[in-house]
């Protein structure tokens, strides 16, 4: 064994691995020089027959090549892989100068929040929350719910009529009918989501959202609507505020309410309609009305949204306007 043919090799080796400019190569090349059956392994297999002090003379030797020649191949892989970026983002005329992209973090709509508001109330007085049909038959939507023939809520202008039958539902009170079809109860639900009418105006969109909510049971009066109305203003609005039982008429409940609340100057405003559930809805649901007693309410969720931020324009709700949607 020779020290200044190792070392020569070594010198080689390392001026050839300069010039290797593709890394795939490169790798393959190390595999040679560094693999089982190179000629440094090979000279390893020799130490045996050496006597010990050129064992460990050349064993030393072989060791501190290795190790060098290992670390020259890595930094020559490092540097091809610093170079291919670099060419690349040149081929592709990438500009390091550009600003960055920003990242935008996104938040709940409006709306949502005010939904799972309502739901987080709703919920701890033990309300069960359930998920509606946006489509819907003309029997759920009105003629259960004691709407005649000829209410003007079912003009055909003013619905969204899919076949003579079919439409989207115009409120969420298609979910009492459902809802008292299973005849389990004690029935205390609470059910949100998309309504649509034909309406397009700084108070009205095609789409808007609604709140509904029915307890059948026995023995429920208006006392009990009244009550939970007032908490769950207080709660919403998270003030004690001035609310109005005014004396109304829907078509599924007899004794009617619209309730209306109080504006900071001083004007009354409408935000939801509420009543006991007509006799004629549970006895089309076939449910004794001498036994069992309801009361129903529906929020617009629009409407008390609006009225917690202090915004004015409804529409800005369905516009995806980046920086009305932020400040929520
Ligand atoms: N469905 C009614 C509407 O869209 C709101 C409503 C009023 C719902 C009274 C009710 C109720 O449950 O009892 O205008």
């Amino acid at each position: 064994m020779n020290k200044n043919k190792i070392e020569f090799f070594i010198t080689v080796i390392m001026a050839i691995v300069d010039n290797i400019k593709n890394i795939s190569y490169l790798k393959k090349f190390k595999k040679k020089i560094l693999g089982k059956h190179s000629y440094l392994s090979n000279k390893m297999k020799q130490l045996k027959f050496l006597e010990l002090n050129k064992k460990i003379f050349f064993g030393k030797i072989l060791n501190k090549s290795f190790k060098k020649i290992k670390i020259h191949f890595l930094n020559r892989e490092k540097k091809l892989k610093i170079n291919f970026v670099k060419n690349y983002d040149i081929n592709r005329n990438f500009d390091y100068t550009l600003p960055g992209k920003k990242l935008l973090f996104g938040s709940l709509h409006p709306i949502t929040k005010s939904i799972y508001k309502i739901e987080d109330f709703f919920s701890k007085i033990g309300f069960s929350i359930i998920n509606g049909y946006e489509i819907e038959d003309e029997y759920h939507n009105f003629s259960c719910l004691n709407i005649p023939k000829d209410h003007p809520s079912r003009n055909k202008k003013d619905t969204f009529w899919l076949s003579d039958n079919i439409l989207l539902r115009t409120q969420t009170s298609n979910m009492q009918v459902h809802i008292m079809k299973n005849k389990k109860f004690p029935i205390k639900i609470i059910s949100s989501g998309k309504v649509y009418r034909n309406d397009n105006d700084i108070k009205h969109t095609p789409m808007f959202h609604q709140i509904e909510g029915l307890i059948v049971s026995k023995n429920i009066s208006f006392a009990n609507l009244k009550w939970i109305i007032c908490k769950f203003l207080n709660f919403f609005f998270k003030k004690k505020i001035s609310i109005r039982f005014r004396n109304s008429y829907f078509p599924f409940t007899v004794l009617s309410a619209e309730v209306d609340i109080k504006e900071q100057n001083g004007k009354w405003l409408e935000i939801l309609g509420c009543g006991i559930v007509h006799p004629n809805v549970l006895d089309n649901m076939n449910i004794d009305y001498k036994k069992y007693s309801g009361c129903a309410f529906g929020i617009g969720i629009e409407r008390l949204t609006m009225l917690y931020y202090e915004t004015l324009d409804l529409r800005n709700f369905f516009e995806n306007n980046l920086n009305f949607l932020k400040q929520f």
